[in-house]
């Protein structure tokens, strides 16, 4: 293994890890030598990611919740903290993907109601913000901190059938250029990956429909869905010391469906 990638001794937290994405971003970074901290609101899921990332032979803990609960998430931490020595790593991916579920009924935001933006807001802004919050008192006492949020082209170019999924991602992408400006001299870095579609159980609503599916190839350079492991790649090199002078960045991980400037 690379030194570079090599994350034995540090400690990470992935929200929303119970499956898709988080899951694989835990199996990933267990495997370069990381203790895995998973949390989900889902603790059955939980538990499942935990069993299949064991293996890799690391420290393995379940810290379930929901991260729109601000005391929850003081709490997941602190327990982070206390079972697994330090939290160095923070993957705020927990999200919802079921935004793809509007490509199939969607309607224009000015049809839509705040009754159904919170729902959007709350996991996917509010709960970055929870966790950020949480996390960042410990890294800035250890001097070390590595704040990861998995975004969303739709967050980083807009995208006009989920308006308010893609508000709450470009705040959350505006909070970790603010959060790299503010912890860049406690060595503490904070990024964004934003990505295309990629096959999970939260996709599923597009990614069995063959027309949807073909649509949304139409617009990608590489014709491919995106992996799991294509997300946590770029989580591992964020999170390692190879990232260590990349802070403040969004990096668009989506089969060059639109590029970064
Ligand atoms: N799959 C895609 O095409 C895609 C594209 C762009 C961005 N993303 C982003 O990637 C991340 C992961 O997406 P995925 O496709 O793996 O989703 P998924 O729905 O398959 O899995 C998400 C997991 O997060 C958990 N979760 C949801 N809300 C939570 C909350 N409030 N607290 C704790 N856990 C919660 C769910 O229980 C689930 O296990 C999300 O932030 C999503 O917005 C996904």
């Amino acid at each position: 293994m690379s030194e570079l990638f090599n994350l034995e001794g540090r400690v990470a937290l992935i929200t929303g890890a119970g499956q898709g994405i988080g899951r694989e971003i835990a199996l990933v970074l267990a495997a370069h030598g990381a203790n895995v901290a998973i949390n989900d609101y889902s603790p059955t899921r939980a538990e499942e990611a935990a069993a299949a990332v064991r293996p890799q032979g690391r420290e393995v803990i379940v810290v379930p919740g929901d991260v729109t609960d601000y005391r929850g998430v003081h709490s997941m931490v602190a327990e982070v903290e206390a079972r697994l020595g330090r939290l160095d790593i923070l993957v705020n991916n927990a999200g919802n993907a079921g935004a793809l579920k509007a490509l199939g009924d969607w309607k224009p935001f000015w049809e839509t109601e705040p009754d159904e933006w919170h729902h959007w807001l709350g996991v996917n802004l509010d709960g970055v913000l929870n966790c950020c919050r949480a996390a960042l008192p410990g890294m800035i006492e250890r001097r070390f901190g590595r704040l990861i949020l998995v975004s969303s082209d739709a967050g980083r170019v807009g995208e006009p059938h989920f308006a308010v999924y893609s508000a709450a991602k470009a705040g959350a992408m505006g909070l970790m250029r603010a959060l790299a400006k503010a912890g860049g001299r406690h060595g503490i870095t904070a990024n964004s990956i934003a990505l295309g579609g990629v096959d999970t159980p939260g996709a599923q609503s597009i990614l069995t429909d063959d027309a949807a599916i073909r649509r949304m190839l139409s617009h990608y350079v590489i014709r491919r869905v995106g992996r799991p492991s294509d997300a946590a790649a770029m989580v591992l090199l964020l999170a390692s010391d190879a990232g260590e002078w990349i802070t403040g960045q969004t990096y668009p991980v989506n089969g060059g469906y639109s590029f970064a400037q």
